[in-house]
């Protein structure tokens, strides 16, 4: 695997890459790897693309400072990872080189509506961070794919816009699933962070979309709501939204609605770690 730290070094190597034949493919990541950002550098491999990987802890999309502060690194450990992986390509700039105007300076991006619920409204300016980082980071890149994960669902919606809305609709979005431990967590670097007990306990987030899910067809939304809420304040998660809406525009709904893809999404928080996950209704 090569390393590189300065945007003119990747892009020369990548050029030189992609003009003897081989496409890229880039999974954007904050470090902290798990198997779910492995499963992504695995993708783009099995996809047969030159596979990039980039660590980049971005400042601007961090609302909470202290979540800033606190985000777990250990940038040794992502690198033996990603050797192991089959990662071809890791980027590792520093902030100066991704924001060379200062953080304010970078180009923004305005997502509507979907910047105004759930992950939007819990956590204001956090999209513009994403949008921020993810647009100079494939401005530089340049990739054929863009792999990305499931669990941030929303996250996966702000970047599809972000790549029309900044006319980068070549790059083909390939959203990839949600990585779980045995016990259905959604595998995340902030999992890292969590204490023993709070970890024994984690697995409720998915137990309550799991029922979300299977209650779909025989019950009311709003029941199977506070069931839910019930359930994660009762192992000590302090919920922020349980909630359903339509997979393709993440327009909210009161209740399950027969024809319509819908997404089932939670955040809540244990102690100072705030977790997130969804999933797919299938019919
Ligand atoms: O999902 C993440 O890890 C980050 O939001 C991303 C996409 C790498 C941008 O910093």
């Amino acid at each position: 695997m090569v390393i590189f730290k300065k945007i003119n070094d990747i892009k020369h190597y990548i050029y030189l890459q992609n003009t003897s034949g081989t496409a890229t493919g880039f999974v954007p990541t904050m470090g902290a790897l798990h198997a779910g950002h492995l499963s992504l550098v695995g993708k783009a491999k099995a996809d047969g693309m030159l596979a990039v990987c980039s660590i980049f802890l971005n400042p601007t999309q961090f609302n909470d400072k202290n979540d800033l502060n606190k985000y777990p690194v250990s940038i040794e450990e992502d690198i033996e990872l990603l050797i192991k992986g089959g990662c071809d390509v890791l980027f590792m700039p520093s902030v100066n080189e991704i924001y060379p105007d200062g953080e304010s300076g970078a180009k923004t991006y305005d997502f509507g509506y979907l910047d105004t619920i759930l992950e939007g409204a819990t956590r204001p300016g956090h999209f513009r961070g994403v949008g921020q980082v993810v647009a100079r980071l494939l401005e530089i890149i340049q990739p054929h794919n863009l792999y990305i994960g499931q669990k941030d669902f929303q996250q996966c919606m702000v970047i599809k816009k972000l790549v029309e809305m900044t006319g980068m609709s070549k790059i083909n979005v390939i959203i990839c699933p949600t990585a779980r431990e045995a016990d259905g967590l959604a595998m995340s670097s902030r999992n890292r962070r969590l204490t023993e007990p709070q970890r024994t306990i984690a697995g409720v987030i998915y137990q309550c979309l799991v029922s979300i899910e299977s209650k779909q067809n025989a019950a009311d939304f709003e029941v199977v709501k506070k069931e839910c809420g019930d359930l994660l304040a009762a192992k000590g998660f302090i919920p922020e939204y349980i909630a359903l809406a339509d997979a393709r525009n993440l327009a909210l709904l009161s209740n399950y609605q027969k024809d319509v893809p819908m997404v089932a999404l939670i955040a809540a928080k244990i102690g100072e770690i705030r977790l997130i996950d969804n999933v797919l209704l299938g019919k």
